[in-house]
C-alpha cells in the first residue's frame, strides 16, 4: 500500500481537534476528525485509518470502552494513541493493558505527540496483532501520583499485566514496589488466581527451599508430613519473590532451573510439578550485572528482568508529594497542610520514600490536634529540610542510578533559573534554553509549580 497514511482524531473539543488534525497534516498524513464516538464509528465504516488518536474522556462515552470495542473488531491492528489527563493512573494502566499503542498526556507536547504518531503509523505496517484480555478490571492500582515517572510506571504495569514474562521491580525501600507487583497481578488475566508473596530475606536457605518448593514427608528431621510450597500455592496466579537481591547462591541455581524448565520437585521428592505461576521479583539491592555489591548471578538476572520496572525515589519525582500527602491524610483527623509545612515536605530528601512520607503525615496529623498540619508538627529532620535542599553531598550522586541523578540535576537547574529570574517564567525559560511550555511541564513534574495552591492538592483520583 502506497496511499497517504490517515489518522483518525477522536476529540470532542473542536479547537483541539482541529489543531491536532492540522498538526498531523504537517507530517504529510491525512487527518480525519471525529467529535465523539458516534462520529468515530461512522468514520471507521468508511475504512480503517493507520492510527487513531483517542481522547479517553468523551462526552458520548468512554474512550476505554471504545478501545476495547476496537480491539475486538476488524480494526484490532490499528495502533491507538490515547490521551489521558495528568494523574489519571487507572485509565493509563487499563489503556496500556488493553493494547493502546502509547499514551499522551494533556496538555500536549506537540513534537512528542507527532513523533508518537509517526512511530504508530510505522508500526501499523508491521501489523502486529495484540491479543485482547478478558479479565475483570480491578478498580484501582492503589498507586497515587502525577509525575511523568509515575505515568511511565503505569504504562509498564499495563504492558506487564498483558504478558506472562517475569518482571523485576527495582527501587529504593518504600517507593511502592509491593504495590506495583500487586497492580500487575490485579490488572492481569490472572487476577482471580492467587497472589502469593514470599520474602526471600526472611528465612535461612534450607527453610526457604522448602518454603518455595514444599517438601515430602521425611525429607528432613521434623518433616512429619508432606507440605506444599509457595510455587504450588501460587498455582496459575502470581508469585512475588521479594528481596531477590538477597537470595542465597545455592537457591539462585535452583530458581534458575525452575525458570528454565518450568517445573520443580518438592524437597525430598522426585515428582515433577509444573511451575505455572507468573514470577515477579522485587529488590532494593543492586542486581544488575556489574553493579557494585550485586550478588545475583548474571544469567538469573536476565531470566528475571525480561520486563524491568524501576520505581524512582520520591526525591526524583517531587511533584507526586502533594497528592501522596492528601492520600495519607485520608482517614486521619487532619484535613490539610500549611503552605510552609508543604514547602518542607517538598524539600526533604525522603530516604524512606513514600513509606516515610505516610508515617510523617500520619504522625503529624495526630500531633497537630486540629485540622491543619504545620511546621512544628513535623519531625526535626523535616523542619530543617529547607536548609538541606540544594546542598548535595558529592559522594551521594554515585549511589543513584543515572536517570534519577539526571532528574535531580534538572530539578535543581529549573529551580535555580526560577530563583534567578525572580519567578519570571519567560526569563527562566530563556536562561534554560527551553520553550515556556516545556518549562511549565518541568515545573509541574518537579513540584515547582504554583506553590500557592500546594496546601490543598486536589488531584483527579478517578
Ligand atoms: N504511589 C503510591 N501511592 C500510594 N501509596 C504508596 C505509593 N507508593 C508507595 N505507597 C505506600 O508506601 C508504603 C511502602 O510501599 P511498598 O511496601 O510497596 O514499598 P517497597 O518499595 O516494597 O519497599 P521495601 O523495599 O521496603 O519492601 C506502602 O504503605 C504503600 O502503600
Ligand atoms: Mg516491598
Amino acid at each position: 500500500m502506497t496511499s497517504t497514511p490517515s489518522v483518525l482524531v477522536i476529540e470532542d473539543e473542536s479547537g483541539l481537534r482541529e489543531g491536532l488534525a492540522a498538526a498531523v497534516e504537517t507530517l504529510g498524513y491525512r487527518a480525519v476528525g471525529a467529535a465523539g464516538l458516534a462520529e468515530a464509528r461512522r468514520a471507521l465504516r468508511e475504512g480503517a485509518p493507520d492510527c487513531i488518536l483517542l481522547d479517553i474522556r468523551l462526552k458520548d462515552g468512554s474512550g476505554l470502552d471504545f478501545l476495547n470495542e476496537l480491539r475486538k473488531g476488524p480494526e484490532r491492528d490499528v495502533p491507538v494513541i490515547v490521551a489521558t489527563a495528568y494523574g489519571d493512573g487507572e485509565r493509563t494502566i487499563r489503556a496500556m493493558r488493553d493494547g493502546a499503542f502509547d499514551y499522551v498526556t494533556k496538555p500536549f507536547d506537540l513534537p512528542a505527540l507527532l513523533a508518537t504518531v509517526e512511530r504508530a503509523v510505522k508500526q501499523r505496517n508491521l501489523a502486529r496483532s495484540i491479543a485482547p484480555t478478558a479479565s475483570a478490571p480491578r478498580a484501582d492500582g492503589g498507586l497515587v501520583g502525577t509525575s511523568a515517572a509515575m505515568h511511565s510506571i503505569w504504562k509498564l504495569i499495563g504492558r506487564a499485566a498483558a504478558s506472562t514474562s517475569p518482571v523485576l521491580i527495582t527501587g529504593e525501600t518504600g517507593v511502592g514496589k509491593d504495590l506495583v507487583a500487586r497492580a500487575i497481578h490485579d490488572y492481569s488475566p490472572r487476577s482471580r488466581e492467587p497472589f502469593v508473596a514470599v520474602n526471600l530475606a526472611a528465612l535461612p536457605p534450607t527453610l526457604l527451599e522448602s518454603e518455595l518448593f514444599g517438601h515430602e514427608r521425611g525429607a528432613f528431621t521434623g518433616a512429619s508430613a508432606r507440605r506444599s510450597g509457595r510455587f504450588e500455592s501460587a498455582a496459575a496466579g502470581t508469585l512475588l519473590l521479594d528481596e531477590i537481591g538477597d537470595l542465597d547462591p545455592s537457591l539462585q541455581t535452583k530458581l534458575l532451573r525452575v525458570l528454565q524448565d518450568g517445573s520443580f520437585e518438592r524437597v525430598g521428592g522426585n515428582e515433577q510439578l509444573v511451575a505455572s505461576a507468573r514470577v515477579v521479583t522485587a529488590t532494593s539491592k543492586p542486581v544488575r550485572p556489574g553493579d557494585a555489591g550485586c550478588v545475583l548471578r548474571e544469567d538469573l538476572y536476565y531470566r528475571l528482568a525480561v520486563i524491568e520496572i524501576h520505581v524512582p525515589p520520591l526525591r526524583a519525582r517531587r511533584s507526586d508529594i502533594p497528592l501522596l500527602v492528601s492520600h495519607a491524610l485520608a482517614g486521619t483527623p487532619a484535613r490539610a497542610v500549611s503552605e510552609e509545612a508543604m514547602d518542607r515536605l517538598l524539600a526533604y530528601e525522603w530516604p524512606g520514600n513514600v513509606r516515610e512520607l505516610i508515617h510523617v503525615v500520619e504522625r503529624a496529623a495526630v500531633l497537630c490536634g486540629g485540622e491543619v498540619i504545620d511546621v512544628p508538627n513535623l519531625p526535626e529532620s523535616l523542619r530543617a529540610a529547607r536548609a538541606a535542599r540544594g546542598g548535595a553531598e558529592p559522594g551521594e550522586a554515585e549511589q543513584v542510578p543515572l536517570r534519577d541523578a539526571i532528574a535531580e540535576l534538572e530539578r535543581r537547574m529549573v529551580a535555580a533559573a526560577l530563583d534567578r529570574a525572580k519567578g519570571n517564567r519567560s526569563e527562566a525559560a530563556r536562561q534554560l534554553g527551553i520553550a515556556r511550555p516545556q518549562l511549565y511541564a518541568k515545573m509541574e513534574e518537579y513540584g515547582l509549580a504554583t506553590r500557592g495552591d500546594s496546601g490543598s492538592p486536589s488531584g483527579d483520583k478517578g
